[in-house]
């Protein structure tokens, strides 16, 4: 027996729920998608006439919701329809770490896939494949499929009512997102009824070579997704220690990852020192480990990926740490300019972004921060950074020293260099590649400062600026070039 899907809703129209379900529909013309969303504002940016005004950017992606949107691609905020009339229903709705009651702090908060789960329960009318698209501790299906069952049970037309659930992780990174779901390493699927496989399997099958989809059991898959944030983490934990210990000894981490990175067992990806990593779910997938491996008494095991966290944290307060050191051991009244908000290049997404705790770090100790990010605006850092933005800041000439601890956002990097102590590169947006230094340095006030946390400046980019140059895991560059 074949299941042939011709109609998918997705719960949660977020940085998954969106592009995911815009590749399928732009691969699969046959079948209708649609993406439901219970906020009201984020659907209407999704539906916006204006390409720009989509609730996220994500290279590629305009172009796709231009092709789809209103032909096989659908938002909206009606489950009660979506749901019903569905084969398949993705689940892909936010799982963010619990912040009360038992596990508060380590394990995932349920509640809105539980919600999801019950809205699916209510609203089937007849045989629903139920895809975990978000990122679940192991054993989740079995909680979601509790509940389809008490309702398979309940319907008055329990023939015609029952469902599968599968488990089918996302690997897609942000800001590669479309080019990741277009190419993906692999597909995982997770199951037990091999048709229901077969059913999500053909989906992929119109694009992705079927070497790269992977059938397995459903609690592999789902640990599989954990266990892959965990590892990539890790890699980033363990270079950026290594390029604690290269400024200490005048090493560089650069040329470490390179010797390193050509062994084929390490392998050269992901080996980039900055400053520390950021994004929803690195963080909150090893802490979600860590509360499965101390629930079973692994409690080696759970301090072992704990100081994956705990070195990142540490990571970046060293970082804001060595800025004031740097500055003569205070930024009190001074004003530093950041460069990049976001947690990596190419997305609006600030969530557990570095440059909040550095920030705010610069912000206690009476800094006068001037904040650039080509995506991101200035609503998202002040709620980011919980304190308002003061406006005043831009246009003042002077006494700009009376404002310690306060920060604006700066339209331009230009208006951010103008009388500046230090300039913080903290995210790895394309057009700082092209700064010239020279001009900055003649707008900053000596001795002036450049921390680059991303490894961006080369040294000729620099050389002749008069600026001293730090880089991250570069212990040769301290001193004025
Ligand atoms: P998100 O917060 O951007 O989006 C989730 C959406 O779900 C929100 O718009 C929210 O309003 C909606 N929602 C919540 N409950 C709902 C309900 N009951 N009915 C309808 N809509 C509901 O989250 P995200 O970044 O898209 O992440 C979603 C999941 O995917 C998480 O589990 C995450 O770990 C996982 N994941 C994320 C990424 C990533 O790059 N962001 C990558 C892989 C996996
Ligand atoms: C990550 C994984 O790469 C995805 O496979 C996964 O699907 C996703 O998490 C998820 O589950 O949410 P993402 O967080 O979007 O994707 O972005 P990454 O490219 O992994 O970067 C994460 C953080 O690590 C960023 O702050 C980035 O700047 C940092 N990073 C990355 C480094 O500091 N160095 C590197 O070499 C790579």
């Amino acid at each position: 027996m074949v299941i042939k899907i011709k109609k998918i809703c997705c719960i949660g129209a977020g940085y998954v729920g969106g592009p995911t379900m815009s590749v399928i529909a732009d691969n699969c013309p046959e079948i209708s998608v649609n993406v439901v969303d219970i906020n009201h504002e984020r659907i209407d940016a999704w539906n916006s006439e204006n390409l720009e005004d989509l609730p996220i950017y994500e290279p590629g992606l305009k172009e796709i919701i231009k092709r789809c949107r209103g032909k096989n691609l659908f938002f909206s905020t009606n489950l009660e329809n979506n749901i019903s009339s569905a084969d398949m229903v993705f689940i892909s709705v936010n799982t963010p770490t619990k912040t009360k009651g038992v596990g508060a702090g380590k394990a995932s908060d349920l509640k809105w896939v539980e919600a999801s789960a019950r809205q699916v329960a209510k609203y089937a009318s007849k045989h629903t494949i139920v895809v975990e698209k978000s990122t679940l501790p192991v054993r989740t299906a079995e909680v979601i499929k509790k509940i389809l069952t008490s309702a398979e049970l309940q319907s008055d037309n329990h023939n015609e009512i029952s469902f599968d659930v599968l488990s089918n992780p996302e690997f897609l990174a942000e800001g590669t997102a479309i080019n990741d779901l277009e190419k993906p390493d692999r597909v995982l699927i997770g199951g037990e009824n091999e048709i229901a496989m077969q059913a999500l399997a053909n989906v992929y099958l119109s694009w992705v070579p079927a070497n790269k989809i992977l059938l397995t059991n459903i609690w592999s898959s789902e640990l599989a997704k954990l266990t892959a944030n965990a590892f990539l983490a890790q890699r980033i934990s363990s270079i950026n220690s290594i390029a604690a210990i290269c400024e200490a000894t005048g090493a560089s981490v650069r040329e470490v990852s390179r010797a390193i990175g050509t062994d084929n067992r390490i392998g050269s990806k992901f080996l980039n020192s900055g400053p520390g990593f950021g994004g929803s779910c690195f963080k909150k997938d090893i802490l979600n480990l860590v509360y499965l491996s101390s629930y079973f008494g692994l409690n080696e095991v759970a301090n072992f990926w704990e100081s994956v966290v705990n070195l990142n944290n540490w990571h970046q307060h060293r970082i804001s740490k060595l800025i004031v050191k740097k500055l003569f051991g205070t930024v009190t009244g001074k004003k530093i300019c950041i460069l990049g908000f976001a947690f990596k290049a190419n997305t609006n997404d600030t969530r557990e972004s570095s440059s909040i705790n550095i920030c705010r770090d610069l912000l206690d100790e009476g800094a006068i921060l001037f904040i650039h990010d080509p995506k991101v605006n200035a609503n998202q850092i002040a709620i980011d950074l919980g304190s308002k933005e003061n406006q005043t800041l831009l246009n003042k000439k002077n006494n700009l020293n009376l404002n310690e601890g306060e920060w604006c956002f700066a339209n331009t990097v230009e208006e951010g260099f103008k009388e500046s102590d230090a300039i913080v590169i903290l995210t790895e947006w394309e057009e700082y590649t092209h700064i010239n230094w020279s001009n900055a340095s003649k707008e900053m006030r000596k001795p002036a400062w450049v921390f680059d946390c991303r490894s961006i400046i080369s040294d000729e980019d620099i050389c002749g600026s008069n600026l001293n140059f730090w880089r991250i895991g570069d212990g040769s560059k301290t001193n004025n070039i």
